[in-house]
């Protein structure tokens, strides 16, 4: 059997009194598209934060590629090859999607490379930003205004920014959030799409789009893991459906 990709071990983020991440201990396996779900307020962001580096746990560790990244900055974890979306849009409205993506690839250079910008610096960033606005599927807008396109289009976007930094694990934190139906179905494409050669680590609230494209699930209520299973057993599981599903069939 394959070696996990990324690796939770006991991981715990308490802010004072609010136990957000409790023990949580998850395998993410390469290739895979797994979910986390749960209620709002479960602490769902916040493992995904800590995973990216975005904040340190209080305790626990976070294995990437069998490496111990638990106390990795930011940086660090995208220039190993982790790349993040963020819950709500974030976006430099004024530049054009071509120049957002250009920052996105220009983040993973380390910041004494990008010091000394020269012609293959260049050339390379340059190419990264290309191929990221190819690959979201916004070749042709590269001319315009991030803050002018449609909302939909700007989460195209931002995922865009994430591929210019070339990762091979994506944690994408609720990429269908306040989308229409047509959208959304060209958002859960171009996932189905990237996650022929990503990982997909994917915080969704659209259930319908979780069990339709999810491997696995991860089901966290209260900051705990409840249960981890197919979308199969998941959906058939006593335990989710009682303490999240809210009982009815048709909840999921
Ligand atoms: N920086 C912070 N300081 C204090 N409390 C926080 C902080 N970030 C999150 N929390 C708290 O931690 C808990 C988990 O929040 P989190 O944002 O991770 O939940 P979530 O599952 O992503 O929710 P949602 O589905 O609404 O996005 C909540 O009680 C939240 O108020
Ligand atoms: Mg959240």
């Amino acid at each position: 059997m394959a070696e996990p990709l990324l690796q939770t071990c006991a991981l715990t983020k308490s802010f004072g009194a609010i136990h957000a991440v409790q023990n949580v201990t998850i395998d993410f396996m390469p290739g895979e598209i797994h979910a986390i779900i749960g209620p709002n307020g479960a602490g769902k962001t916040t493992l995904i934060n800590l995973l990216s580096g975005d904040l340190e746990p209080t305790a626990g560790e976070i294995m990437f590629r069998g490496v111990d990244i638990t106390r990795s900055p930011v940086d660090r974890v995208s220039q190993m090859g982790i790349g993040r979306s963020y819950q709500k849009t974030n976006l430099f409205t004024d530049f054009t999607c071509l120049e957002n993506c250009w920052l996105g690839a220009q983040s993973r250079l380390s910041s004494s490379f990008r010091f000394f910008r020269n012609a293959l610096d260049y050339d390379e960033v340059r190419e990264r930003a290309f191929r990221a606005l190819e690959l979201c599927g916004l070749t042709h807008r590269r001319h315009v205004a991030a803050g002018t396109i449609s909302h939909g289009e700007q989460r195209q976007l931002e995922i865009g920014m994430m591929l210019a930094t070339e990762p091979g694990l994506l944690l994408l934190d609720e990429p269908l959030a306040g989308m229409g139906t047509n959208e959304a179905a060209e958002i859960i494409k171009l996932l189905k799409m990237l996650s022929k050669d990503h990982t997909l680590i994917l915080i969704e609230h659209d259930m319908d789009a979780v069990f339709a494209i999810a491997d696995v699930l991860t089901v966290i209520v209260n900051g705990r893991v409840l249960e981890t299973g197919t979308p199969h057993e998941i959906h058939n599981s006593a335990t989710v459906r009682e303490a999240y599903l809210g009982a009815p069939e048709e909840a999921i």
